[in-house]
């Protein structure tokens, strides 16, 4: 089997590294040598974590795509346009494409994999989400006996590590980004990791495999995790909770409920106890119950175990005709924000006067919403109070409507902060 490698980055490096490392191992499961017969890289010149000698290597990557003896084509550059370019000629050059690049399938993926269908060959990612987490094969394969119920992950490493040092270790929220840059689990544009995108990109990857749906990207909610103060990080942790950036994906009467946002999540989940810059997904199935899935979201070496997986499949032949793209995804109606029904955790800053207390769960109950915990702290030196409360299940619309009626009171001194809690049952 022959090979045309596409960047020689962190991924493409670690790609080479362990076709090396993993020789005989690898061998021993396809049967079939791989030869890496053609590489594109940037800059010819740049340092490389892995060695050049032995490799056919070019700074023209269409001429990787455009080679008639590579059967193959890993594309580990990233980005949207270039990478696009690439695949899109490999394709319509009857190559099959391996991927590890999130945001592409997840904005082209539509395209891209009917594109590989009418073509006959395979577009595969298994490396776009949580890195080697073998976790688009499990839903394809382990789970195929399943209805998808709902997802929940934690999918990226680097919001998962700033959360952890403010959690443990009190650290503010640029110290932890700036350490996670440098350990080099950031994206080239870190607001895709502390916005919500890059896990937003793995949730459609993520919904489209486990609900048969097209990918729907744009229609996913997005929340980062700039709105978390340490004061949110402490009063969850009193109530018993931890506040996780958590992708969740639910399915129910025919829609999605999709979203990427702070969560409050009971302590005694393990999902709460996924740190620093490990990814983690539970599914629910509605035959097997709920299942975890755990590893190391990023990486050289780790991004390379799923390429190579993927690379092994095509190679044995095992690769089933349902997997994404090519049955057929229809769209599928994406729940709208505010018919999301949720548990709430509100922080509120009042004035210490009698009656505020009764005034706001008044309110609440105006508009049916029960208060499961309330927990005031001490008065401050202006005479305010922060009050922490827990509601009960109520839709998203309705308890926007109680909140906006308490901030019209002169007794609210903040923008009331309000973060969904996931209990994950
Ligand atoms: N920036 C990503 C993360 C890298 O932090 O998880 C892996 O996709």
């Amino acid at each position: 089997m022959n090979i045309g490698i596409l960047g020689l980055g962190t991924v493409g490096g670690g790609v080479v590294n362990v076709l090396n490392k993993n020789k005989a191992t690898i061998f021993a499961h396809t049967n079939e040598e791989i030869n890496i017969i053609h590489v594109a890289v940037k800059n010819l010149s740049e340092a490389r974590i892995c060695p050049n000698d032995g490799l056919n290597i070019t700074e023209d990557a269409f001429a990787v795509v455009n080679n008639p003896a590579v059967d193959v084509v890993l594309e580990l550059i990233g980005g949207t346009r270039i990478a696009k370019d690439l695949i899109k000629q490999a394709i319509k050059n009857n190559k099959h494409v391996i991927t590890a690049n999130k945001a592409l399938i997840a904005n082209f993926g539509n395209e891209l994999l009917s594109l590989a269908k009418s073509h006959n060959v395979y577009l595969l990612f298994e490396a776009a989400v949580a890195g080697g987490v073998p976790i688009l094969k499990s839903l394809e394969q382990g789970l195929s006996a399943n209805e998808i119920e709902w997802i929940a992950g934690i999918i990226n490493g680097t919001g998962n590590f700033i959360l952890s040092e403010m959690n443990d270790k009190n650290a503010n929220f640029s110290d932890a980004l700036k350490q996670a840059q440098d350990l080099g689990y950031a994206e080239a544009d870190p607001t895709f990791d502390v916005e919500g995108i890059d896990a937003a990109h793995k949730l459609a990857i993520l919904s489209s495999m486990a609900f048969g749906c097209e990918l729907q990207f744009e229609q996913i909610t997005t929340e980062g995790i700039g709105k978390i103060a340490s004061e949110d990080v402490a009063f969850a942790a009193e109530l018993g909770f931890v506040i996780k950036h958590l992708a969740v994906a639910k399915y129910a009467d025919g829609k999605i409920e999709s979203h990427v946002q702070p969560t409050l999540i009971p302590k005694t989940r393990l999902l709460a106890n996924v740190d620093g810059v490990m990814n983690a997904v539970l599914i629910k199935g509605n035959a097997v119950g709920t299942t975890l899935y755990y590893g190391a979201g990023a990486g050289a070496e780790t991004t390379a175990s799923a390429v190579i997986a993927n690379l092994v499949d095509i190679i044995k032949g095992t690769i089933s005709d349902d997997i994404l793209g090519w049955k057929s995804l229809k769209p599928m109606p994406i729940c709208d924000t505010d018919n999301v029904c949720s548990i709430f955790y509100l922080r509120l800053l009042v004035a210490d006067k009698p009656g505020v207390l009764a005034n706001i769960t008044a309110t609440l109950a105006e508009y049916d919403i029960s208060v499961e915990q309330v927990m005031q702290k001490q008065v401050d030196a202006q005479n305010n109070s922060p009050i922490v409360i827990v509601t009960n299940k109520v839709k998203t619309v309705t308890l926007n409507k109680a909140i906006t009626q308490i901030q019209t009171h002169n007794f609210s001194q903040e923008k009331i902060k309000i973060i969904p809690i996931e209990t994950l049952d």
